[in-house]
């Protein structure tokens, strides 16, 4: 059996004439950028969180870059982060000119250890960036709570938690504002670049706006300096199709998850930690599991594609020597990263291919 890591195609299929018909509407009218379909887009998204404000811009990166940017978050000032997250987290505070402070993760979630936060804060800290990595939300009441009562600011990298829930709010309106990726294999995916902005507060909203189109909100009068930060329409309407889809797909994944908890039991591998007051998404689906990189490739000789998100903490990059961390000082994250695999995931995944999966793994341990 051939199991793909995540099957565009089979989503795609379904959906092909009317992405297709969208597209051609698009072309034939040249409207290319900030038309009618991505202005649909912000009101729909925005209204599937349960947000005020929606702002389509180019990709993840850049909605956390300009949410950064419209807090006047720059040289001098302190974000406190996670190391075990994509890099572009990371980035996006450092193309600030601000610096990326990390904390340790929780063990069991592998989400940010927000008992560590207000140790890390200082008369520089503007701001906390918690992550809602592989689709589950980070503990944000204590989290809100602790940047009450220093000033911050919380934004939400969003990026691979479309759609999921913590006590029964969504991610994208749990902090002051939110930034999502529509990178292609996200549960809510383009077909190229994508990213989004979600928040509640008006006067940010304004000000992002306009920093995602380098700073202008009437064309060639520049208020403020930004970004190239917009969405285009292509990628509007490919967007526009799936949402609908968008919580089935979703539900889809987490049976998927309950399917491979129920089948892994009694094995040596370690699943997933769903927190109670969640509801995660499952963007992708991580175990801890002895021998990691034997496993791997024993399973993708078996024709199981398996990833590692991430295999080197962002503290301990080449790129980041220039912040001073070592070995040893986030020592959670950098087990963790030895240990965790991440298996197939995707909403059309079969009962079948979850099946060949876990007894692949079985047999390996045997
Ligand atoms: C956690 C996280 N943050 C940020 C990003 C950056 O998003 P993009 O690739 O759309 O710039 C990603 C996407 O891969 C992500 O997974």
């Amino acid at each position: 059996m051939d199991i793909q890591f995540v099957n565009l195609h089979k989503q795609y299929r379904p959906l092909k004439d009317e992405i297709l018909s969208g597209i051609e509407h698009v072309l034939d009218g040249m409207h290319l950028f900030l038309g009618e379909n991505v202005q649909q887009l912000e009101t729909e998204f925005a209204h599937y969180c349960g947000a005020a404000h929606g702002i389509g811009v180019s990709d993840g990166t850049a909605a956390l870059n300009i949410i950064l940017r419209a807090m006047d978050i720059g040289p001098g000032d302190e974000v406190i982060t996670v190391s075990h997250t994509f890099f572009a987290t990371a980035e996006a505070i450092i193309l600030t000119g601000a610096k990326p402070v990390f904390v340790d993760i929780d063990p069991a979630t592998y989400l940010m250890d927000v008992s560590q936060v207000e140790a890390k804060i200082t008369s520089r800290t503007k701001a906390i960036l918690p992550v809602h990595l592989y689709g589950q939300t980070v503990d944000m009441d204590p989290l809100l709570d602790i940047a009450k009562r220093h000033g911050l600011q919380v934004i939400e990298d969003a990026c691979q938690a479309h759609g999921a829930e913590y006590k029964g709010r969504k991610a994208g309106t749990l902090g002051d504002a939110a930034g999502f990726s529509f990178y292609y294999s996200k549960n809510l995916g383009a077909y190229g670049e994508g990213g989004f902005i979600s928040t509640n507060n008006d006067e940010l909203a304004v000000k992002m706006r306009k920093i995602r189109d380098h700073g202008s909100g009437v064309r060639y009068h520049h208020d403020l300096v930004g970004v190239n930060g917009r969405l285009d329409e292509i990628q509007a309407v490919v967007l526009r199709a799936k949402l609908p889809h968008l919580a089935a797909w979703n539900e889809n994944r987490r049976a998927h998850a309950r399917q491979y908890n129920e089948l892994l039991k009694g094995s040596p591998v370690v699943i997933p930690t769903e927190c109670f007051e969640n509801t995660p998404v499952y963007h992708l689906y991580v175990i801890s599991a002895p021998k990691r990189d034997e496993l791997q490739a024993f399973l993708k000789e078996r024709g199981i594609s398996t990833g590692i998100h991430y295999p080197i903490p962002i503290h301990l990059q080449n790129a980041m020597e220039f912040l001073g961390c070592k070995q040893g000082d986030l020592p959670v994250t950098e087990h963790v990263v030895s240990q965790i695999l991440s298996l197939p995931m995707y909403a059309e995944l079969t009962d079948d291919e979850i099946k060949y999966v876990v007894d692949s793994i079985k047999m390996f341990y045997e």
